[in-house]
C-alpha cells in the first residue's frame, strides 16, 4: 500500500483534471491512497489544504478544464518572497519544512504536474530526497524531451477557431486583423493555429520579424485582389531590431515577465505603413480555458497512468513523456534544461512558406534561388 500526493503548479492547462482522474483511478485499483495538495504546495504547509481523493471525488472530471486542486505560478518554495512588517521583501527558503511535512504525512511519492518552472521545483525536491515523478503540462508545448505537453492541442484548437471566425469580419470590412496568441518564448501555438486557420502572416519568437516583410505581404494581398489579411503574432515575438514586448513582472513572487503588447504594436505599424484599416485582439487566457480536446484528454489520461507505473517501478526524479506515440520516462533534469523551440527546418515551417504564409523574414529558399 502506497500513499501518493499530487500537485498542480504553474499556469493551468486543459487536461489537468484528466491526469488527476487517471492517477486516482489507477492508484485505487492497486489499493493505494491518493491526496491532492491545493494551490501547488499549500497542502504541505496547512493540513486543511491537503485533500483525500477517491474515485467518487473525481467523477467525470476528465472532461473539465482547469484543476480541481487549484494552481499558482508564484511562490517558489525554494525562494519565496514575503513582505515583512517594515514593508521590505524577504526571500525565504521553506523547502525543508515542506520536505519534513511530506515525510511526516507518510507520503511515498509526489506526482508533480507542471511546466518547466514547477518541474524544476519538483526536481530540486528530488535532489533533497523527495521521491518525485513529473507530468509535462503547458499549453506552450515548450518542454524538452516530450513530443507534446497536454493542453497544447486544446489551445491550438481554440486559437484556430478564433481565426476561422475572424476571416468573415476581416473580409466584410476589408481589414487587417492582428491576433496575439500565447506561447511565451516559443512559437508553437502561433505556428500551428496560424497554418490551420489560414493566416497570411505568422510571427514567432524563433524568427525575429521585419515589418517591411509583413507589410509587403499585406500589399501583395491587395495586388491580388484580397483586401483583408490575418496576422498571427506570438506574444514572445520580437522585431529584427531586438524590440521585445512585456508588461513587467506583475505580482510579488512571480519569476517570469508577463508578456504582451506585440499584437497592438504590430497593428499600429501596419496601419501607419499601409494605411489599411487594422484592428488587434489578444486571445489571452481563453487559450487556457475550456474542456480538453480528445487528443489532450487521452494524452493526459495516459500520462497519469504512466506516472503511477513509474511510482511502482521506483523510477523517481523522472517525467513521463510522449516519444513517437509511446509513453517513456525521461530524467526531469533533461526536460527542464532549456525550452523547446520551433525547429526552423521542420516541415511545418516549410509548409507555411510553401503555401505563401509570410513569417516576417525573407524565405531562405528564395534567397538561395536568387544567388
Ligand atoms: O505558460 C502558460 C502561459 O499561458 C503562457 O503562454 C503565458 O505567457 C503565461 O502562462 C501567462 O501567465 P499568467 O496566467 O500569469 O497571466
Amino acid at each position: 500500500m502506497k500513499k501518493i500526493v499530487i500537485s498542480t503548479g504553474g499556469g493551468d492547462a486543459p487536461g489537468l483534471n484528466a491526469v488527476i482522474y487517471s492517477v486516482v483511478h489507477t492508484c485505487y485499483r492497486k489499493g493505494w491512497e491518493v491526496y491532492g495538495s491545493r494551490s501547488g504546495y499549500a497542502g504541505f504547509l496547512d493540513i486543511d489544504e491537503m485533500i483525500r481523493l477517491a474515485p467518487r471525488d473525481v467523477e467525470g472530471i476528465y472532461s473539465a478544464g482547469g484543476t480541481i486542486l487549484g494552481s499558482t505560478n508564484k511562490g517558489n518554495p525554494f525562494s519565496r518572497p514575503v513582505m515583512n512588517l517594515a514593508g521590505e521583501v524577504q526571500i525565504l527558503d521553506i523547502s525543508d519544512k515542506i520536505l519534513r511535512n511530506f515525510n511526516r504525512m507518510g507520503f511515498d511519492c509526489h506526482i508533480a504536474i507542471g511546466g518547466d518552472g514547477s518541474l524544476e521545483i519538483a526536481h530540486n525536491f528530488a535532489l533533497k530526497g523527495m521521491p518525485v515523478i513529473g507530468v509535462p503540462k503547458t499549453i506552450d508545448n515548450d518542454l524538452k524531451k516530450t513530443d507534446r505537453t497536454f493542453g497544447f492541442d486544446t489551445a491550438v484548437s481554440t486559437a484556430t477557431e478564433a481565426l476561422d471566425k475572424l476571416h468573415s469580419t476581416a473580409k466584410s470590412h476589408s481589414r487587417v486583423m492582428v491576433v496575439e496568441v500565447m506561447g511565451r518564448d516559443s512559437g508553437w501555438i502561433a505556428l500551428y493555429s496560424g497554418i490551420s486557420g489560414g493566416a497570411d502572416v505568422i510571427l514567432i519568437p524563433e524568427i525575429p520579424f521585419d515589418m517591411e516583410e509583413v507589410c509587403d505581404k499585406i500589399s501583395d494581398n491587395e495586388l491580388h485582389d484580397k483586401h483583408y489579411s490575418i496576422v498571427v503574432v506570438a506574444e514572445g515575438a520580437q522585431t529584427k531590431e531586438g524590440q521585445v514586448f512585456n508588461k513587467g513582472k506583475g505580482e510579488l513572487g512571480r519569476d517570469e515577465m508577463i508578456l504582451g503588447g506585440v499584437g497592438e504594436w504590430v497593428a499600429a505599424e501596419i496601419r501607419k505603413r499601409t494605411e489599411k484599416d487594422t484592428r488587434s485582439l489578444v486571445l489571452g487566457h481563453l487559450q487556457r480555458g475550456g474542456s480538453p480536446t480528445t487528443f489532450d484528454r487521452l494524452l493526459a489520461l495516459r500520462f497519469g497512468a504512466a506516472a503511477v507505473r513509474l511510482v511502482e517501478d521506483k523510477v523517481f526524479d523522472h517525467m513521463v513523456a510522449l516519444n513517437n506515440s509511446k509513453m517513456v520516462a525521461v530524467p526531469i533534469a533533461e526536460a527542464i534544461k532549456m525550452r523547446k523551440k520551433v525547429d526552423l527546418g521542420s516541415d511545418k515551417v516549410q509548409t507555411a512558406r510553401d503555401i505563401g504564409i509570410c513569417l516576417g523574414d525573407v524565405d531562405p529558399l528564395e534567397l538561395k534561388d536568387d544567388c
